[in-house]
């Protein structure tokens, strides 16, 4: 019995996604590459397989695809649960928490008191800090160091700001109920004057998490750089629930100034497709990016799950998988910037080698199977061309019933996912649903596209789509009865060209 239940539960652990061994996980924090390691550390309930007892746990990788799970980093107590925050290297030990020597880590969270704390009811921001890479901290005795005596300030994301001979930490965190990212600056992680605030703007439905603020160059002229500012969204995402937009601008090391506001103060839900989200689909939260990695790298992980059924999913004891980690680079569509999110390499494109090389073929109202072979995650890329008339699906599935539907109409310039049929649905009412993307490149010409390129990630509970070269992103988690086996790819109607197609897995 025991055997058979182990069975369900491990059908759905992906194999190239981060999942802790046996718990509960949400938003992913400290996201640190240090000394040749990249840190995970995330908000775990370490006794239990849903949301509750925040603490942080710890996962260590090489290649950001193989993880190793630590001992929990900073755990709760009676007085507080240990939110999300961030890790930075203080390598002039400028926190005088470590030695010159040994410089410290320092993590900075936010701490949500609880009943037994004289802050009961109240966030602010403290730190914890290590002295031997991240494996074992301590809690800054003179915690917290920041409190604007609100319920809801939180999320913290610090990094070193340096211009013009000028050099300060910088935190953006968020008031949520306010729609606000606030941000403050620091010269010891400790004392903190506030800078500015950014927001209410673009989607304002719910309550803004997590934040994250870094300068991106241009793909073309990498002289050329600005500033992105991410801000995640709880509910009232652009498919339903939690997601993450973006704005694109400057910051002058005080204030964040947006090119890309639609809408400014509340929100206007007729613009909701007009705003710039990090994905369209319903699974990818709360991500944020890694200080310090390597080759001035943006990397971003997402949490792969939404809270309008996170503690629902079929999955326990572990429960809530990372998303893939992206390489986030700047580039403009229609003189616009633009945030292009490719899948990483590190490490997986030679660890899986192309197992199917597919042959040009020609689609005319007709379809054709490929296997996806046996490997729990697959890696499919795809490029074809339309001559605008056809809707073009892609169907993953098994053997038998059960399937998720991918649907580029390039007529329409949309990309959409449908798990309405995709396995197991009926844990959560608002499970099943069809998610619709624009896609980027469909803004730039009345015309219909010509050429699309995706690449799908599909890996035992999810499917991530980069679609355009990564300018547009959907992500959703599915729960197939039996693994998915085989990709059906149709043409509705007219013309469709399958130029190029690959599976690794
Ligand atoms: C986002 C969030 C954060 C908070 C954490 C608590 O998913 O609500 O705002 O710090 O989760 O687990």
């Amino acid at each position: 019995m025991t055997a058979l239940v182990n069975q369900a539960i491990e059908a759905y652990r992906p194999s190239a996604h981060y999942t802790a061994e046996n718990t509960w996980l949400n938003d992913p924090n400290g996201l640190i590459f240090h000394a040749g390691v990249y840190h995970l550390f995330y908000q775990s309930n370490p006794f239990g397989d849903v949301w509750g007892n925040m603490s942080w746990g710890h996962a260590v990788s090489e290649n950001l695809l193989d993880w190793k799970e630590l001992p929990v980093a900073i755990a709760c107590d009676d007085d507080e649960a240990i939110f999300s925050g961030s890790v930075v290297f203080d390598a002039t030990n400028s926190s005088g928490l470590g030695t010159a020597a040994i410089p410290p880590m320092v993590a900075v969270y936010t701490s949500a008191y609880s009943e037994s704390s004289s802050r009961h009811g109240i966030q602010a921001q403290s730190l914890a800090y290590s002295l031997d890479d991240g494996l074992t901290w301590t809690k800054y005795q003179a915690n917290p160091v920041l409190d604007r005596g609100s319920a809801d300030f939180r999320d913290p994301k610090v990094f070193l700001y340096e211009a013009d001979g000028a050099s300060y930490w910088v935190m953006v965190a968020v008031e949520a109920m306010e729609r606000k990212v606030v941000l403050y600056k620091s010269d010891n992680l400790i004392d903190w004057s506030h800078l500015s605030d950014f927001g209410p703007a673009n989607a304002t439905a719910g309550v803004w998490e997590c934040p994250d603020l870094f300068a991106l160059p241009h793909e073309a002229d990498p002289s050329l750089s600005k500033w992105v500012l991410t801000v995640n969204m709880n509910p009232g995402g652009i498919n339903g629930g939690s997601a993450g937009q973006y704005f694109i601008g400057e910051f002058d090391g005080t204030t964040f100034l947006s090119e890309t506001t639609v809408t400014e103060g509340p929100e206007d839900p007729e613009r909701l497709a007009e705003y710039q989200w990090l994905d369209w689909g319903r699974d990818y939260y709360a991500a944020v990016s890694f200080s310090n990695a390597p080759d001035g790298r943006r990397i971003m992980i997402g949490w792969m799950n939404n809270w309008d059924y996170a503690n629902l999913i079929p999955s326990s004891p572990w429960r809530g998988p990372m998303a893939y980690p992206r390489e986030i680079t700047l580039t403009s569509v229609n003189g616009q910037p633009r945030l292009r999110q490719r899948p990483v390499a590190a490490g997986s494109a030679e660890a899986i080698p192309a197992s199917l090389e597919g042959s040009a073929s020609l689609l005319d109202s007709g379809s054709q199977t490929f296997s996806l072979g046996s490997g729990t995650a697959k890696v499919i890329t795809v490029e074809l061309k339309s001559d605008g008339s056809s809707d073009v699906g892609f169907i993953l599935h098994g053997e038998g019933n059960g399937q998720t539907v991918i649907t580029v109409n390039p007529a329409q310039g949309t990309l959409s996912l449908d798990r309405r049929e995709s396995g197991k649905t009926a844990f959560a009412e608002n499970f099943a649903s069809i998610e619709t993307a624009n896609l980027a490149s469909a803004t730039s010409a009345a015309s219909a596209m010509e050429r699309i390129s995706l690449t799908i990630i599909v890996d035992a509970c999810s499917v991530e789509i980069f679609a355009e070269d990564g300018l547009t992103t959907l992500t959703d988690l599915v729960f197939p009865e039996q693994p998915y086996t085989q990709l059906t790819v149709t043409a509705s109607q007219g013309q469709a060209e399958l130029l190029s197609f690959a599976v690794a897995g």
